[in-house]
């Protein structure tokens, strides 16, 4: 992808031989300059366009190339070529922080992304998910805002806790990733070392057209680690790349980071009785219900050779599906679903997916033209459907074999309409039955520190928010925070 020739001289970009790299054209060696020194303008104003703006969450990270090897067989739930046994596709990953901007520090807690792009012979495949298995809302509406709270204050330009605070115990749908990322998971050793969810639940189609519900877990093989509060904080001073370095020189010295792919699967039918709504975002399913049925091997064996074109350009999206793939009523990740093309349109430009990093393997025909960028075209081809010159369309009606069943009148409303349910019933297993006592000790601890600078209203309504995930927690953080203050 690079025609990058070191022997040659540097040219102007139409090709002819630069004058000169070093100075730049003046009337006398003490100027002024010259308006018709290509060399210079042409030089100035492709600096002066460098940047494209970064992502809106999730802008710092990195990534790598690898390979996507079947090892299993789920052949029974999804017909999708890339997940037969034995099958192996390249994939690109790219991990990220949520809140931070380009130059943030890696080792600041945070949730952390976990967006995987299988090259299929069927089109891009994308699993744009997290390192949690769950998220802190479950309507789209919320999610600008909540990225809004992370961020910075209008004013200031300040990152603050009270705002976090007062939106998070606003909305207690956040309190399970809340607990999730006061925990020690909130501040992974390296990326190697964690693991990666879809989060959302998603659907597979099987050659007889039979309908699954799953959600995808990609468990580290390197085991999961975490740091210490203490070792991220100083690491954010002493190296903010920690974690690209790490993921960088791994796979430089031949070092390849692997997980295992599974899935929990959910029969169709099941969804609509299943003891809590499964596709709401804020609710793992329990393995005891939905056990993990392995399906691969995804391993990083390839760095980018060009970190803007091959990073920063790619542009994941839940919206890539492929035959026997689809996506599900969670209204989460609908609403991506359109996000995610939409700010890449602004961020990257119109033609996008025509980037070498973006474009499928598989051939691209759309009757889409024109627009910034565009490179591929359909020739003297008809570019309208329907047409009487030969070029194929689509005008067959269709039950769409990934869709679903739905009804009812037009509402505005919050999920709660199976008989579990309710915001803090999985955040208390968490924190009671999953951490252990050393574990609820940080996590207490961890709270205590994010309380720095949260003020009245909000500071009682962050004990209530803990004492309504754990009556003990929340009682002794009160106390705790009462002590020292
Ligand atoms: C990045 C929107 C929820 C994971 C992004 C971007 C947008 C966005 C606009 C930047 C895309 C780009 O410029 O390339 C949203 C909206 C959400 C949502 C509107 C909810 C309504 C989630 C959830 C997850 C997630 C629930 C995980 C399960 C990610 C990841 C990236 C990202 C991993 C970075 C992808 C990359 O590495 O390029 N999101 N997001 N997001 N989001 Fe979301």
């Amino acid at each position: 992808m690079s025609n990058f020739d070191p022997t040659v001289p540097s040219t102007t970009e139409s090709g002819e031989p630069r004058q000169s790299d070093s100075y730049s054209m003046s009337v006398g060696p003490k100027g002024p300059l010259l308006l018709h020194d290509v060399n210079l303008v042409q030089k100035l104003a492709r600096f002066d366009r460098e940047r494209v703006p970064e992502r809106s969450p999730h802008a710092k990270g990195s990534g790598a190339f690898g390979e996507f090897v079947v090892t299993g067989d789920v052949s029974a739930y999804t017909k999708a070529d890339l997940f037969q046994p034995g099958k192996t596709t390249r994939v690109l990953h790219r991990f990220s922080t949520v809140a931070g901007e380009l130059g943030s520090p890696d080792t600041w807690r945070d949730v952390r992304g976990f967006a995987v792009r299988f090259y299929s012979e069927q089109g891009n495949f994308d699993i744009v998910g997290n390192n949690t298995p769950i998220f802190f809302l479950r309507d789209p509406m919320k999610f600008p805002d909540f990225i809004h709270s992370q961020k910075r204050l209008p004013d200031s330009g300040l990152r603050d806790a009270n705002m976090q605070w007062d939106f998070w115990t606003h909305s207690p749908e956040s309190a399970h990733q809340v607990a999730y990322l006061m925990g020690d998971r909130g501040l992974p050793r390296t990326w190697r070392h964690m693991n990666g969810y879809s989060s959302h639940t998603y659907m597979w189609v099987n050659a007889a057209g039979e309908r699954f519900w799953v959600k995808y877990h990609f468990l580290t093989d390197q085991g999961v680690e975490n740091m210490t509060a203490q070792e991220a904080v100083e690491l954010a001073g002493k190296d903010a790349d920690f974690h690209r370095r790490d993921l960088f020189n791994s796979i430089k010295e031949g070092n390849f980071p692997s997980w295992t792919l599974y899935v929990q699967v959910m029969p169709y039918e099941d969804a609509k009785t299943y003891r809590f709504n499964p596709f709401d975002l804020t609710k793992v399913w329990p393995l005891a219900d939905f056990p993990r049925i392995e399906v691969g091997k995804l391993t990083l064996n390839e760095n980018p050779v060009n970190h803007f074109a091959q990073i920063e350009q790619a542009a994941f999206s839940p919206s890539n599906t492929v035959p026997g793939t689809g996506v599900s009523p969670d209204k989460m990740l609908l609403a991506r679903i359109f996000s995610y093309p939409d700010a890449q349109r602004h961020r990257i430009g119109t033609n996008y997916n025509q980037l070498p990093v973006n474009a499928p393997v598989c051939p691209v025909n759309s009757y889409d033209k024109e627009g910034h960028m565009q490179y591929h075209h359909s020739g003297a081809a008809p570019v309208y459907a329907p047409n009487s010159y030969g070029r194929a369309y689509q005008a067959e009606e269709m039950v769409v074999e990934n869709g679903w069943e739905s009804d009812g009148a037009m509402v505005r409303a919050a999920y709660a309409l199976h008989s579990e349910d309710d915001d803090f019933g999985q955040a208390h297993t968490l924190v009671r039955k999953v951490y252990n006592d050393e574990q609820r000790a940080r996590l207490i601890q961890t709270v205590l520190g994010s309380l720095e600078g949260v003020q009245e209203p909000v500071l009682s309504r962050v004990f209530a928010y803990w004492r309504n995930i754990d009556e003990e927690v929340g009682n002794t953080l009160e106390e705790l925070y009462r002590a020292a203050h």
